[in-house]
């Protein structure tokens, strides 16, 4: 089984958290783009009436592709769940989130989410955050390099996410720059998170610490749960 295999796994179990009539937050990244298709596909074969509310250009293209009609927030009064992947997850399903640079819509979807539903791949998981991966923090272009300084009083080494195929820094869907911080530890992520964003010109940071309500681990062997 490779992990695309597994990643698929894990996106089709999460079908399951669907019914008719929801309203769900769709993620970003490579295995939350297996679950949008497969919602696609569920939501034409079985008529069901769902509503997306994309985290990103990523997601809302693939959405209109795989045919879910979409919504923004202001449209709706709630969000029954959320769908998206992660790149970190401690025990206490703490999580880092960012590297496809859309963790300040994902975090403003999720957070209002009924059930915030985390699908990974057993890689992902942590003994503590910051371990393998960097936070992601978008902050406004004008203040990057304050911030990255001001960083070093965490004791963390901010580096400037630059774009791939584009000349100079990953501009995010907000118009904003991201400093990749690498901290020596994160002992405690929502305290962390909370710090992070009280730093003017931080528009949010990827530590999502305390929203999560279930996450899907894909294994070789099949997918296991883990709840708070
Ligand atoms: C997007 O900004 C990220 O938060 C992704 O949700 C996260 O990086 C997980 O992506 P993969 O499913 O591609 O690993």
């Amino acid at each position: 089984m490779d992990i695309e295999d597994v990643k698929k796994a894990v996106a089709r179990e999460a079908l399951s958290f669907v019914e008719d009539d929801m309203i769900v937050g769709l993620g970003t990244g490579s295995t939350t783009a297996h679950f949008i298709r497969l919602l696609g596909k569920k939501v034409m074969e079985e008529e069901l009436e769902i509503y997306g509310i994309p985290t990103s250009h990523q997601s809302r293209l693939l959405a209109i592709e795989s045919g879910i009609p979409t919504v923004s927030m202001d449209e709706v009064d709630a969000i029954d769940l959320a769908v998206d992947g992660a790149d970190e997850v401690d025990p206490e399903l703490n999580l880092i989130k960012g590297r496809g640079a859309a963790l300040t819509m994902e975090k403003i979807i999720e957070y209002r989410a009924g059930t915030f539903l985390v699908l990974v791949d057993e890689s992902k998981l942590v003994e503590r955050l910051g371990q393998k991966m960097p936070v992601p923090i978008e902050v406004i272009p004008a203040a990057w390099r304050a911030i990255a300084e001001e960083l070093e009083v965490f004791n963390a080494e901010a580096e400037l996410r630059m774009a791939v195929k584009k000349d100079g820094p990953v501009i995010t869907d907000n118009g904003n720059f991201i400093l990749d911080a690498r901290f020596a530890l994160i002992e405690d992520p929502l305290d962390m998170e909370m710090e992070l964003n009280s730093i003017p010109g931080v528009v949010e940071n990827g530590i999502f610490a305390d929203i999560a309500d279930v996450v899907l681990v894909g294994t070789p062997e099949g997918v296991r749960r883990l709840e708070r």
